[in-house]
């Protein structure tokens, strides 16, 4: 084994790789080699061919026990600073976002000790190959600047490169292992700018950690899911919730594409317009809720509300999803599932309340639940109590010349409405947009509010204004 005391030149002069014509004086480049050398003893050791000692092996100059590659550095540096040291070790032990390279990634490894070191001397010759040049990308490794440009690895051929400084070799602090440091996170354009990763990309799990290092980095955008995603109960949520854009990847109809099977391929025909297929079914089969998009079936949900209350003929007439949405005919109806609010459904209401404004949970300026003169009413789709007869047009607030015909049920005037002050005998003509006032004796004219033929007891005779 070398020893540091016997880099001399004597024993410089006798070393077996020294050319025999020059082995007569003194050589500083052999005795640096020596002691570089004499550094590393405990080195994990093979023997070399081509002449050299059985004590001298790939680690004998450069690199460690953990592999040959520097610290140390041909001059003996340990210092990432030391461009002959920088991030080599960060390159090929596997960290949190790749898998180790191998020295052939950038360099030609030698493979006889009989032209290495180079003769000529000089830096380290780096030649990129395999996975820094992916996709048609053309590194190159800039000494003066001590930077590699245009790699693949570092994102050269992904979205807003132009915009990412090409990484510093000698800096090595964590800044290129960042989740944004070789593409955006997530990338920004067109792509979807969500940071659950995982929901998309099949090597990525929660928390943005690379789960599987063989499929990051490798030339492949990696997208797909986990694992039992084939079961509705798994992908349904998913959809439902809208975790992602199904279309992105199964394409704009849903149709699939390449890899990505259509949603048809599985589903019972008619699926995509079955809108109970994913919501409602529970109390009717118009698919409102309950169920709403997430299973719940109790009214305090929000996405169950006071459905079934405004879908059914009760106390007034069965009103259409488009009093309150926009019309679905289809999954792909635009603003149904896929819009820009995933997972959440919009109110735009319409109908007797086109002015209203709905800011969950509550509808503002709306004429429904108010006292039929004007709109300005408020209500909550999950209303702390029931509605009685009051609620909405409380009988000390009717206009006209209610108050004083107070004593008089409303079916005198409101036959074809009211049965009696609590029972609405035609829920069609109820909270319909129209005052319908039907005497029991005589007629009104709506447009000169006056009632006339009233009969004796009444305004016999008269043409009274209202
Ligand atoms: C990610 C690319 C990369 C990988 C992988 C890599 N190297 Fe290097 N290597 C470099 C760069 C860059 C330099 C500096 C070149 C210069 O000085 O111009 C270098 C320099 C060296 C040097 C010269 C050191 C000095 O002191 O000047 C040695 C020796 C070396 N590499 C060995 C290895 C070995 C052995 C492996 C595999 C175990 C390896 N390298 C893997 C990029 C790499
Ligand atoms: C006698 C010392 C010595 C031994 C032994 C040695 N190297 Fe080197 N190696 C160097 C020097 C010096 C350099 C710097 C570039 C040059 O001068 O060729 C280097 C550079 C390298 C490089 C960078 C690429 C290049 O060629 O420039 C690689 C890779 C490398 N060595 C791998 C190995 C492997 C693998 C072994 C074992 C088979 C080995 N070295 C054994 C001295 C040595
Ligand atoms: C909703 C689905 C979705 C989510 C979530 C998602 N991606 Fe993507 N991503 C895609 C699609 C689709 C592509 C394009 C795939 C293709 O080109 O084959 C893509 C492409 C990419 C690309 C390569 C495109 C480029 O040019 O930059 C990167 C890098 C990427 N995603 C990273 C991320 C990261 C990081 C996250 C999480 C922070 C993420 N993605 C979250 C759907 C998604
Ligand atoms: C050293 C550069 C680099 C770093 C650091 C990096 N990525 Fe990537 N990433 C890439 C490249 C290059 C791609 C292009 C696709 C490929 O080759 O796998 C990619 C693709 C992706 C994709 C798309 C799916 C895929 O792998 O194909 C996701 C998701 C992603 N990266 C997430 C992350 C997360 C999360 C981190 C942080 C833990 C991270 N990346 C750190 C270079 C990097
Ligand atoms: C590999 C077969 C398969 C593919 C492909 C498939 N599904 Fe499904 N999906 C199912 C099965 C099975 C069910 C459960 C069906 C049932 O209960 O009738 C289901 C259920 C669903 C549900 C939940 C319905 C509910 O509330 O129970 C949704 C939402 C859904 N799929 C959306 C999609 C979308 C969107 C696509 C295309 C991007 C798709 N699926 C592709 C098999 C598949
Ligand atoms: C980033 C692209 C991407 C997005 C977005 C995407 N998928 Fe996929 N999907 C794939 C790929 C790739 C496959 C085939 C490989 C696989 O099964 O992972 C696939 C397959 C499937 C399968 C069949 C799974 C099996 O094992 O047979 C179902 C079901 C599915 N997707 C449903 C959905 C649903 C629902 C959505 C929207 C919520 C969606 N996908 C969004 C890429 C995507
Ligand atoms: C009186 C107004 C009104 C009518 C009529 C109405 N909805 Fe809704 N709907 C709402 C409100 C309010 C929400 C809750 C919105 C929110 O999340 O803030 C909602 C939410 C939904 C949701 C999402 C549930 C969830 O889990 O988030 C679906 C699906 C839905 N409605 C379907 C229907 C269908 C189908 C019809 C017709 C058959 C209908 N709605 C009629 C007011 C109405
Ligand atoms: C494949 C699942 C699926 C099917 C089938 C489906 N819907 Fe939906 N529906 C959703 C999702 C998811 C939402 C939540 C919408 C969002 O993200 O904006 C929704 C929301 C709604 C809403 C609330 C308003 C809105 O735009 O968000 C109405 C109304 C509605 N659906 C009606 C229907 C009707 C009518 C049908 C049948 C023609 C139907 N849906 C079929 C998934 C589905
Ligand atoms: C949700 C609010 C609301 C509730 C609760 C309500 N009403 Fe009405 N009611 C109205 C509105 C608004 C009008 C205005 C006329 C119209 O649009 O039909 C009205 C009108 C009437 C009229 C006049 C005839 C007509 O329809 O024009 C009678 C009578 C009446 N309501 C009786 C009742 C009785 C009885 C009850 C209890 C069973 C009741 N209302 C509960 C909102 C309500
Ligand atoms: C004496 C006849 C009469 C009786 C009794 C009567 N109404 Fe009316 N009501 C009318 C007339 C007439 C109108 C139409 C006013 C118009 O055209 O503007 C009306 C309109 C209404 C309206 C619309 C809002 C408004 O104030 O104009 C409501 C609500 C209403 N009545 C509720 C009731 C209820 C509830 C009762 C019983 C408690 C009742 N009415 C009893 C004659 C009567």
């Amino acid at each position: 084994m070398l020893s540091h005391a016997r880099c001399t030149d004597r024993d410089m002069r006798r070393h077996p790789r020294r050319p025999a014509e020059s082995r007569a004086g003194p050589n500083a480049a052999w005795t640096a080699v020596c002691l570089s050398v004499a550094g590393l003893l405990g080195c994990e050791r093979r023997p070399l061919s081509d002449g050299l000692p059985d004590t001298m092996d790939c680690s004998s100059c450069h690199g460690s026990d953990k592999n040959t590659a520097p610290p140390k550095s041909v001059d003996g540096s340990v210092a990432v600073s030391n461009v002959g040291v920088g991030a080599h070790q960060a390159h090929l032990i596997a960290g949190k976002a790749a898998r180790p390279l191998v020295c052939g990634e950038c360099h030609i490894v030698p493979l006889s000790m009989t032209t290495h070191p180079d003769p000529n001397g000089g830096p380290a010759k780096v030649a990129f190959a395999g996975r820094a040049t992916l996709l048609g990308a053309e590194p190159v490794w800039d000494r003066a600047t001590r930077r590699c440009s245009d790699t693949y690895c570092h994102g050269a051929t992904l979205s807003g490169a132009e915009s990412r400084d090409p990484p510093e070799w000698t800096t090595v602090n964590g800044t290129y292992l960042d989740c944004g440091a070789c593409h955006g996170n997530p990338p920004g354009g067109t792509h979807p700018q969500q940071t659950d990763c995982e929901v998309c990309h099949i090597d990525v799990g929660p928390g943005g950690v690379i789960k599987d290092l063989q499929l990051h980095i490798n030339g492949v955008i990696e997208s797909g899911h986990p694992d039992g995603y084939e079961s509705g109960t798994v992908h349904g949520p998913d959809a439902k919730q809208g975790k992602s854009d199904c279309r992105t990847c199964h394409g704009a109809g849903l149709e699939g594409v390449d890899d990505k099977p259509s949603c048809d391929s599985c589903h019972p025909a008619g699926w995509r317009t079955n809108c109970t297929f994913c919501h409602g079914g529970t109390d009717s089969t118009n698919g409102a809720p309950p169920v709403d998009l997430l299973g719940n079936s109790e009214t305090s949900f929000l996405g169950v509300g006071a459905h079934t209350e405004h879908l059914s003929r009760t106390t007034h007439p069965a009103y259409p999803c488009t009093t309150c949405h926009i019309g679905i005919t289809d999954v792909l109806t635009p603003g149904h599932m896929f819009d820009s609010t995933p997972g959440r459904s919009e109110v735009i209401l319409s109908g007797l309340s086109p002015q209203g404004q709905y800011t969950a949970p509550i509808c503002n300026n709306i004429y429904c639940h108010g006292n039929g003169r004007a709109n300005g009413a408020v209500a909550s789709f999950i209303p702390a109590a029931p509605f009685t007869c009051n609620s909405c047009h409380p009988t000390g607030g009717l206009g006209g010349h209610h108050g004083s015909h107070n004593g008089f049920s409303c079916i005198i005037c409101h036959s074809a409405v009211a049965e009696d002050k609590e029972t609405i005998a035609n829920p069609d003509l109820h909270v319909d947009g129209k005052k319908d006032v039907s005497l029991n004796l005589g007629s009104y004219d709506p447009t000169a509010k006056t009632c006339s033929g009233t009969g004796t007891g009444c305004h016999e005779g008269t043409s009274n204004p209202w």
